[in-house]
């Protein structure tokens, strides 16, 4: 039987194992996906096991994603990108990490919004943590026009802009009016909106009417601004969608296999989050 887990710590929240058992079942893999909540000191562990070839790879989660690049054999550019990485796998001998983030949005916004044209959309993104840092890793390799930045602290927006000056810049976290009605695409990578709570403070009214909104929070799946945005009629995006999509390389990865995000396994990740509520 071929193995794969999450290794996190304080994880028994994870949504993983029903995603990628969902994926199991569907494929009638001899294989299983569980939870390790572990100890950092418990980290080489998990890594003797890949190379051992008793793991076939891990998703990663809180709060290693940065510690676990000490372990690796080499990195993949989205992980060099963001100096951290949500998937580990084996290939020619080689135990290698990547960030799935990045191309997961990338995946759910075309993948919800195929009429878009990414060469053409001006991007406002909100946040500069480690979840902005993917996405504006994704929104730059798919050939986005421009990328804004906002961020509370605002060093830590123009420090993420500045790793691609040709692309990206930082705003004021005070969003000036023009900044809010030029975006074409506004994105809160931020944890406001987390259990219903606050939204990053700008003036939606002042938006095009084909701006579309999105948010990477998926708990719950109507955050404050989206509900706004759905008031107003603005198309949206919701952060399951971005949770489920950057689960898709991994289990091709490790398995062989590349899974679809179906309407169904979306409707049992949506009752799996409302049974946690
Ligand atoms: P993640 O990995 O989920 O992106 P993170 O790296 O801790 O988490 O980043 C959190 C982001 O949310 C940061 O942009 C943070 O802003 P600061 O750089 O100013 O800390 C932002 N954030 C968190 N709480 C916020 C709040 N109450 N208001 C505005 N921004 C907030």
């Amino acid at each position: 039987m071929r193995r794969a887990c999450v290794v996190g710590s304080n994880i028994s929240h994870s949504r993983s194992p029903v995603i990628h058992g969902y994926w199991i079942n569907e494929h009638r893999l001899d294989a299983c996906y569980e939870i390790r909540d572990i100890s950092h000191e418990e980290l080489p562990d998990v890594f003797d096991e890949i190379r051992k070839g008793q793991l076939q790879g891990c998703n990663v989660t809180v709060p290693f994603k940065e510690a676990v690049t000490d372990f690796l054999d080499a990195s993949d550019p989205p992980a060099k990108i963001t100096g951290s990485v949500n998937t580990i796998y084996m290939k020619d001998r080689l135990v290698r990490g990547t960030s799935t983030d990045g191309s997961g949005y990338m995946a759910h916004l075309v993948g919800t919004h195929p009429g878009i044209d990414l060469s053409s959309t001006s991007v406002l993104l909100l946040g500069a943590g480690g979840a902005a840092r993917s996405i504006l890793g994704g929104l730059v390799d798919s050939g986005a026009k421009h990328i804004f930045v906002s961020n509370r602290t605002p060093e830590n927006a123009v420090e993420l802009a500045g790793l691609f000056p040709h692309k990206a810049s930082a705003v004021d976290s005070n969003l000036a009016e023009e900044v809010v009605a030029n975006a074409d695409l506004i994105i809160n990578t931020t944890s406001l909106g987390t259990g219903g709570k606050g939204a990053y403070a700008f003036d939606m009214q002042a938006t095009k009417p084909t701006c579309i909104i999105s948010d990477i929070v998926y708990a719950p799946l109507e955050t404050p601004m989206l509900a706004q945005a759905r008031k107003l009629g603005r198309p949206t995006l919701d952060g399951l969608g971005m949770l489920l999509h950057q689960a898709v390389k991994g289990f091709e990865l490790w398995f062989g296999v590349t899974p679809d995000v179906t309407p169904e396994l979306r409707r049992i990740v949506e009752a799996d989050l409302q049974s946690f509520r």
